[in-house]
């Protein structure tokens, strides 16, 4: 069995290399472009890899994506009929997020930006705290990152709802599903967090048709993906006073650009794509374990679904 390892964009070929070697010494790992034999290659591990690269592998029986996020392994034109794609579901960055949405809806909740700016000006002014438990903090997206986060703002005393493709019935969250599910959803909430992935259905979700749906003065956080949100609908929420802020992880163009307007705006927080990563020591254990399982005949684990998009 050889292993290709393909990473276009952000990560090291070298040190996932070093990564997968380190749970199995033994491993015949092949770094592209040095693929030697196509016909040797039974599993390739890729990370934003070369649309049409993957179809000349005749006897591929796994794709793992690197992330979480599977949509530049769907934008290959010319992916090989029929071969299993596998994404990473790791409990540190399933953390890792909620940490990052966690520290976000506090962040805005306990008006810390305003606190920090009557600090810089040496002004003693108190700012009564808001009610939790009056505070709705509603997920677009009730995955394994959804998921994990709401319980965790639930645990906090907020009030948590969440949307998505099919019907949930989770403890203690007000869940919403399907086209006719996000109006009363968006009525519902104050401050928003987008955890969908990223699809023909989901691109541009976070438009100005869904942005008036939102109460006044809501607060929004993009942790899924830039192409989630069209831009210039989001600075006319923001510049319009129906947003209050933005905290934004994600952009059409990483890293973004220096003349981009989100860098410089008043409501914005920008953070850079690292609410929740993939390290070597964490997932290469479970991607391993996929591919040995999957060449035994058994069935992939963390399968996403062409039809799907996720
Ligand atoms: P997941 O487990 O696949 O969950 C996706 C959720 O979105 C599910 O609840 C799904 O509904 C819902 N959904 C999908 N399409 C929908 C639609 N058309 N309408 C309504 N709901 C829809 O994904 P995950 O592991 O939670 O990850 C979510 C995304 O987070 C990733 O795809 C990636 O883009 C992003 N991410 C970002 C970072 C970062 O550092 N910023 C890190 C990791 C991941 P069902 O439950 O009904 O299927
Ligand atoms: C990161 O953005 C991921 O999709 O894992």
């Amino acid at each position: 069995m050889a292993i290709l390892i393909q990473i276009g964009e952000f990560h090291s070929q070298e040190i996932w290399r070093d990564g997968f070697a380190a749970v199995d010494p033994g491993l015949d790992l092949r770094l592209w472009p040095d693929v030697g034999d196509p016909a040797e290659i039974e599993a390739v591990i890729v990370w934003h890899h070369i649309h049409g690269s993957l179809k000349q592998f005749p006897n591929l029986k796994l794709i793992c994506n690197l992330g979480a996020g599977v949509e530049a392994i769907f934008k290959d034109p010319d992916l090989p009929d029929g071969v299993p794609i596998a994404r990473v579901v790791d409990p540190r960055l399933t953390r890792s997020m909620a940490e990052y949405v966690v520290l976000h809806v506090l962040r805005y909740h306990r008006h810390f930006a305003e606190t920090q700016d009557f600090q810089t000006a040496k002004k003693w002014k108190y700012i009564a705290p808001d009610d939790a438990a009056a505070t709705t903090i509603g997920f677009l997206g009730l995955g394994e990152l959804g998921q994990f986060s709401a319980d965790k703002v639930r645990a906090m005393g907020f009030q948590v709802a969440g949307w998505s493709r099919s019907a949930k019935n989770i403890d203690g969250v007000t869940s919403y599903h399907g086209p006719d599910g996000l109006a009363p959803f968006l009525a519902s909430v104050k401050m928003l967090v987008c955890l969908l992935p990223l699809t023909d259905q989901t691109r541009g979700i976070v438009n100005a048709d869904l942005l008036t749906q939102l109460p006044d003065d809501s607060y929004f956080i993009n942790a899924g993906r830039g192409q989630h949100v069209v831009d210039d609908d989001l600075l006319a929420a923001l510049d319009s006073g129906k947003l209050s802020g933005a905290t934004l992880d994600v952009f059409h163009v990483e890293p973004l650009p220096q003349d981009h307007a989100y860098w410089s705006h008043a409501k914005v927080t920008i953070t850079p794509h690292n609410a929740a990563d993939s390290f070597p020591a964490d997932v290469c254990p479970q991607i391993l374990a996929n591919i040995k399982g999957v060449l035994r005949g058994d069935a992939p684990l963390n399968e996403v679904k062409v039809g799907r998009g996720y």
